[in-house]
């Protein structure tokens, strides 16, 4: 009998069939299912997961509990759990799931602690909060863990800083690092369904609009380049030259946060750092900005800045909250948080297929090295990446061609020449 902490159980049935929905669209984790169910390669494996609850962790779930794992889940942000969706896992699925919508910080790791109660072989972690509160009583877990995985770039920069101070205790495959996560995902999810939560929170018009993309990485690339295609005047702020370089020779406006704080109308960082709109851009902005974060953290965006100088406050709609500074009003959606995550849906199930087949087979391996491994982080191996890309091609019925025997001894030799 699952322990589960979720807000509504009357709400699994909606959950249910967004899950089913997901499914539809994921044909590469449901083939995955479908080739292990019957060997259980995860039997008596325990996994602890914190990664955000939605449809389509859902169907990662669903396929980990069909070969064999028991499971328990808690929600990898404050702010992004669908209620529906953790009430389906609970009751449908029967796996403790420790999850709802608007927790406080402290019911926040409440629940981690309670996911990791089932001393877990494997963790699966985005953001690293549960790989980090597992660390602080590290003897009382080290005997079981064989290793965990890490879903997004803030959680593996965490991780190998751990690393880098000789402190980081098991081994943790970088998901993340996989291109059918990172050039996939980041750029075209996130690029998609981060725009996706701005409009559903204020219904603006993109077009015309001048936006500001903080970084051009993998995230801000993809935010930048559908912002552009909605008609939207889009300007990058960055701080690593080549990147920089890289958004003025893609076709966008490139300038200081200072500068572009005084004529933005939205603004959305993805950099991955921590006051990108601090206390001097806040100044500068103008009436009516509206602010929004797609990097993991809800440290971009300096609100305690907007909160020391609001003068009054007014919640206009769930996710949007007005500042008054002033004779200027500021916009944040979504506190600052994940803007794809907290005001829609999160990325497309077609692009999770690819970042949750590449958890499903570092899972296998962490289960297959019964803890083997040294406690390092280590990349995917570049022939999953190849099998996940093509099984992907493969269900969009897309042929590649494949090299002779000739071109292959040409691509790797040096004497043929001029
Ligand atoms: N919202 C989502 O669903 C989602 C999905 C994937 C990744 N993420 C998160 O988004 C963030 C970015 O991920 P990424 O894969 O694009 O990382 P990335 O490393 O590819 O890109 C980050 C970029 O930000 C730039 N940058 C850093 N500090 C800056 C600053 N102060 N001002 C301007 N630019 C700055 C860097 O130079 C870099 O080019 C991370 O926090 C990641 O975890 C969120």
């Amino acid at each position: 009998m699952a322990h589960y902490r979720i807000k509504d159980e009357s709400l699994a049935h909606t959950g249910k069939k967004k899950i089913d929905w997901a499914e539809e669209h994921m044909p590469v984790l449901v083939s995955l299912r479908d080739k292990y169910r019957h060997k259980k390669p995860l039997d008596g494996i325990r996994i602890s997961g914190c990664l955000h609850v939605t449809k389509e962790t859902g169907v990662l779930i669903r396929t980990l509990k069909s070969s064999g794992a028991e499971l328990s889940w808690s929600g990898c942000n404050p702010l992004s759990t669908q209620d529906d969706v953790a009430a389906s896992i609970a009751i449908d699925e029967g796996i403790s799931v420790y999850a709802s919508r608007g927790v406080s910080t402290d019911q926040y790791y409440e629940d981690i602690n309670s996911a990791m109660k089932i001393r877990p072989n494997i963790t699966i972690d985005d953001g690293a909060d549960l790989t980090v509160e597992i660390h602080k009583s590290i003897n009382d877990f080290k005997s079981a863990l064989y290793g965990g995985t890490e879903e997004t770039t803030t959680g593996v920069i965490r991780l190998r800083a751990l690393q880098k101070l000789g402190k980081l205790m098991y081994p943790i495959i970088a998901v993340n690092d996989a291109e059918t996560k990172h050039d996939f995902d980041n750029v075209y999810g996130t690029g998609q369904s981060a725009l996706d939560g701005i409009i559903r929170a204020t219904n603006i018009l993109f077009s015309g609009k001048n936006v500001i993309v903080a970084g051009y990485g993998h995230v801000g690339k993809g935010i930048s380049k559908n912002a552009a295609g909605l008609g939207a005047n889009v300007t990058v702020t960055e701080v690593d030259p080549i990147s920089a370089l890289k958004a003025k020779l893609d076709g966008f406006s490139v300038t200081t946060m200072k500068h572009a704080s005084s004529f933005g109308d939205v603004f959305i960082t993805t950099t991955g750092c921590k006051d990108v709109i601090g206390s001097e851009a806040i100044g500068e902005l103008k009436d009516g900005a509206i602010l929004a974060n797609a990097g993991h953290f809800n440290v971009e965006i300096a609100v305690s800045e907007l909160e020391r100088r609001s003068v009054n406050k007014v919640q206009v709609n769930e996710n949007i909250l007005q500042y008054d500074l002033n004779h200027r009003k500021v916009y944040l959606i979504g506190e600052g948080r994940l803007v794809n995550l907290v005001a829609a849906d999160g990325h497309p199930s077609e692009v999770m297929d690819m970042s949750f087949a590449n958890q499903f087979f570092s899972v296998l391996k962490l289960a297959e090295s019964k803890g083997s491994l040294q406690p390092m982080v280590y990349d995917i191996p570049r022939e999953q990446d190849q099998e996940i890309a093509l099984a992907k091609l493969k269900s969009m019925n897309i042929d590649i061609d494949t090299l002779t025997q000739e071109q292959e001894a040409y691509l790797n030799g040096f004497s043929q020449g001029t």
